[in-house]
């Protein structure tokens, strides 16, 4: 174990005001706030630019989940004010490479690739290390999860398989606070949480109780 986990707070939201109330309620308590992939839709970079603006001390990932125009995007993320961004698992390499690229160019900015829906993760990791990834969200995605889609032990062997390979590794989808145990005895580098905080009647709560079990169950 080299570090406790970060808490990312997932805004997933379709429009920019109420992810900037759940961020006000929430923010104190967590490391990294995602604009999430439907708020960089709805409310693009714009988004971006006012939780920035809003939270300057805390790490901003822009969840854009990039499968084309790699550099042009990272770069559009990285001028908005995020620290990090995603391309998905999907994408040509020549994109990864790309917005890799645009990130190695600027002082700690870094690109993740976005795991949801790929199959061949193994296979494939090779090749993204190659290029120099190092980073991944490996993501249980909703719409899997709402149709019964279990964590299960095969998720662990393929995240610790990717720790061995030198992966830092983000973890997400429908997490919520006694699932965080399944994670337990992993390297895990960021637990990305959403709607286990912000469907919460306390967003600030839920996420104190999320940083508080990270705390207890990764001692290190
Ligand atoms: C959806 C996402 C979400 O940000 C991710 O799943 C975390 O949110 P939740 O904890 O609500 O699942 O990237 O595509
Ligand atoms: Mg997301």
């Amino acid at each position: 174990m080299n570090n406790k986990p970060y808490l990312q707070l997932a805004l997933d939201f379709f429009d920019l005001p109420t992810a900037l109330a759940v961020t006000q309620k929430a923010c104190t308590q967590v490391d990294v706030i995602e604009i999430g992939t439907p708020l960089t839709k709805a409310a693009g970079m714009l988004a971006v630019q006012t939780i920035r603006a809003f939270c300057p001390e805390k790490l901003i990932l822009a969840d854009v989940k990039t499968p084309d125009v790699g550099g042009g995007e990272a770069k559009m993320c990285f001028d908005a004010g995020a620290d990090w961004m995603t391309v998905i698992g999907a994408a040509p390499l020549d994109t990864v490479r790309l917005a890799l690229q645009e990130a190695q160019s600027r002082p700690d900015k870094e690109m993740f690739i976005e795991l949801t829906g790929i199959r061949d993760i193994l296979a494939r990791a090779e090749e993204w290390r190659k290029l120099g990834v190092d980073r991944m969200v490996y993501h249980r995605g909703w719409d899997e999860g709402n149709a019964s889609r279990l964590w299960q032990q095969s998720d662990l062997d393929t995240i610790q398989k990717l720790i061995d390979y030198g992966f830092k590794m983000s973890v997400a989808g429908g997490i919520e606070l006694d699932s965080l145990s399944f994670f337990q005895g992993l390297d895990i580098s960021v637990f990305i949480i959403g709607r286990a905080i912000y469907a919460a009647s306390d967003h600030e709560k839920a996420a104190a109780q999320f940083r508080e079990k990270i705390h207890h169950l990764w001692k290190v």
